[in-house]
């Protein structure tokens, strides 16, 4: 593995039935990674293990229907990934709620807040910083002890995160990334990074309704985008790299990997707005 490659790695992926989930595990099997492909919905995961099975052959998946909120599941994938896929480097928390979970039209009839159903918070909470949080303390333990390893989380641009009309889904990524932020100091000088990397913009995938400006599918992300720069993350290439997110549709396949991660990334939120606070002895 000197190479700077991800053959012979073991990923987790989360969400890896469909949309950027399916496309990112495609993309580190065709590298030459064994993935674990973590789904909630059983016919979407039956159906994208047939194909990374296709791609990657029978040896190099598995799959597995679960919760990536639930402890009792969190363990449970940990131990079968070890086990069955002979390791674990790799956590992409990449399963999420999307927007419209705050109601049907909500592009064109946006709801507010003090209205949402509490019950929508709820579960978008805890599939969208709830599960990145259960994840990484079932996998954490592991790569720190072995002194390599990577946790990386989709969340989504900091604009998204503050826009009104889409109920928890901001508030909810903002809460994964500063979990991530967090980890990234305490994981500091382990040989395990904390990263983030969002596509950058709307994708193409079902979270974007098919109506209005997004009616062009064609024009939106495509998810493909993410395998790029998620490959360089999780190679020995970038086993300095800490605490940054990354915007995927920014970064420039034509540049070397080094120069296309300077122009894409970015200080892991809100490292860059520099120390806020008023304390004693600062
Ligand atoms: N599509 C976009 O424009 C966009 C933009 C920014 C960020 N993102 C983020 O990218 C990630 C992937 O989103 P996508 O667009 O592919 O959406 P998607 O809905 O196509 O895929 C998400 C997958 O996660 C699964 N999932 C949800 N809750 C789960 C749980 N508790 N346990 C296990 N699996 C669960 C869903 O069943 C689904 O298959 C998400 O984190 C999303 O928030 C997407």
């Amino acid at each position: 593995m000197s190479d700077g490659s991800v053959r012979d790695r073991v990923a987790i992926m989360t969400g890896a039935g469909r949309g950027l989930g399916r496309a990112m595990t495609l993309g580190l099997l065709k590298a030459g990674a064994r993935v674990c492909m973590v789904e909630v919905d059983q016919d979407v995961l039956d159906d994208a293990a047939k194909e990374a099975q296709k791609i990657g052959g029978e040896r190099a998946v598995i799959a597995i229907r679960a919760d990536v909120a639930k402890r009792d599941d969190a363990r449970m994938i940990v131990d079968r990934t070890r086990k069955e896929l002979g390791g674990l480097h790799i956590l992409m928390n990449n399963a999420a709620i999307g927007p419209q979970a705050a109601g049907p039209g909500y592009m064109t009839n946006p709801g507010k807040l003090w209205n949402l159903d509490p019950e929508t918070w709820r579960r978008t909470v805890e599939a969208n910083t709830t599960g990145p949080f259960t994840m990484m303390q079932a996998v954490a333990p592991h790569l720190v002890q072995q002194k390599w390893g990577r946790i990386l989380t989709v969340t989504t641009s900091l604009d998204t995160m503050t826009r009104g009309g889409i109920g928890a889904y901001g508030p909810a990524k903002a809460g994964a990334e500063a979990m991530m932020a967090v980890i990234s100091e305490e994981l500091e000088g382990s040989g395990v990074t904390a990263n983030v990397l969002v596509p950058g913009g709307p994708a193409n995938t079902r979270m974007i309704p098919n109506e209005g400006v997004y009616a062009k599918r064609s024009e939106l992300i495509q998810p493909d985008v993410m395998v790029p720069p998620l490959l360089w993350l999780c190679s020995t290439a970038a086993d300095k790299v800490n605490a940054r997110r990354f915007r995927a549709a920014a970064w420039d396949t034509k540049l070397a990997p080094e120069k296309a991660a300077e122009i894409a990334g970015a200080p892991i939120a809100w490292l860059g707005l520099g120390r806020q606070s008023i304390h004693p002895g600062r």
